[in-house]
């Protein structure tokens, strides 16, 4: 029986480290609090212009050389971002025109921080189903693009301004804070190939949905409610940044992430104890220690990269991959678990051996 395997992966962050401190200066927010409440220790952003898809080709190229294959062989392409270059077309063709890859077809998906589960599972049914023998699955995004800092922020975060913010500059930069210290940008691929032999293979994935609650984490603005779809007075209500219910999400993550885990281990005769490696999407790390205690798993069979990077949203799983596969830590025939948790709201899991 045919089955998929990732074959290949690469990455791409920027090299612009923003530090906790850094958005000390510029909102009323701490190094102390950013790390208890969520773990992030610094998040990479790109220079200002740098866009989604430019991150992303980088890690799409090293992802089709680490699978030993050209872009000629890339016969499909699943782009995940929430934070795409354009409103249409979706950066799926950007990315195959940038690359070359022959007529390949191309799918956008937004699921958010669940965009590679998801992702996943639909370039495995495709490679199961004999459609594509070589599917190039992206998780990228740009959240700093996303953050609605004025100029004087900016210049600070470069270092043209030493002073921090005065207090009575605190803006709409403080009220929404709960979500800009959480965001990092980066970008990461991985190619999902048929495979013919034992003992490796994509076994299961269990992908779910509940959009009764999507108020709770959304961007308001710009869309076709609208009439025109985006106006000044939208802006000046800014409606065109993310908008979050922390508590709310932070307590959907925990009960839906530990409960797809159980159940994909469950109804495959897993026991946590089975498993080499978890990569759990990374939003805030106390959603993954609830998550890892309730499921007994030992520290070493989890990883995490949201002190260096924030969440990355679609990128965040396969970033763990990628680093996770080029310092060994996953080798062929692993059993591994991949679980998130994102808006719509959205959530799923893979379990395959590597
Ligand atoms: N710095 C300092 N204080 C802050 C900050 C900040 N950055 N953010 C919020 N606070 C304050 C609040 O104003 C509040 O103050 P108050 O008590 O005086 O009113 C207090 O801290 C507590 O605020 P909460 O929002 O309740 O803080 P919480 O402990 O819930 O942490 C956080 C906030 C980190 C956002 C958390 O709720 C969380 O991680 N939520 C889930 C995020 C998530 O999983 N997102 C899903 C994926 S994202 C996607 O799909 C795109």
């Amino acid at each position: 029986m045919t089955r998929a395997i990732i074959a290949g992966s690469g990455s791409n962050v920027p090299a612009n480290a923003v530090s906790n401190d850094q958005l000390a200066a510029i909102m009323d927010t701490s190094d102390a609090w950013i790390r208890e409440r969520s773990g992030v220790e610094s998040r990479r952003w790109v220079e200002p212009g740098t866009s989604t898809l430019a991150l992303s080709i980088p890690a799409a190229r090293q992802a089709i050389e680490s699978a030993g294959l050209t872009a000629a062989d890339i016969d499909m392409v699943v782009y995940a971002t929430m934070t795409p270059d354009y409103y249409m077309p979706g950066n799926g063709c950007l990315l195959q025109a940038a690359l070359g890859l022959p007529s390949a077809p191309c799918f956008d998906i937004r699921q958010q921080c669940s965009g590679f589960v998801y992702g996943l599972q639909m370039a495995d049914a495709h490679v199961r189903a004999g459609l594509a023998r070589h599917v190039l699955l992206v998780g990228a995004e740009v959240h700093s693009a996303f953050m609605p800092f004025r100029e004087a922020s900016w210049a600070r975060l470069a270092g043209a301004i030493d002073a921090p913010m005065p207090q009575d500059e605190w803006d709409f930069n403080t009220q929404n804070r709960h979500l800009e210290v959480l965001f990092g940008d980066g970008a990461s691929a991985v190619v999902v190939q048929a495979f013919d032999g034992e003992g490796r293979g994509i076994i299961d994935h269990l992908i779910g949905a509940d959009g009764t609650d999507f108020t709770r984490l959304y961007i308001p603005g710009a869309g076709t409610r609208n009439r025109p779809y985006i106006d000044h007075a939208l802006l000046e209500r800014n409606e065109q940044w993310p908008q979050m219910d922390g508590r709310f999400v932070f307590k959907m993550a925990t009960t839906k992430m530990a409960e797809v885990t159980q159940q994909i281990l469950q109804r495959n005769g897993v026991r946590p104890a089975d498993l080499s490696l978890v990569l759990m999407h990374q939003a805030n790390r106390r959603i993954n220690e609830y998550v890892q205690k309730l499921l007994g798993l030992a520290d070493e069979k989890v990883i995490h990269n949201i002190q260096k990077y924030g969440n990355t949203t679609a990128a965040t799983i396969p970033l763990l991959w990628d680093e996770a596969s080029r310092s060994g830590r996953i080798r062929p025939g692993d059993l591994v678990l991949t679980v998130a948790f994102g808006a719509g709201m959205s959530w799923g899991a893979n379990l395959l051996r590597a």
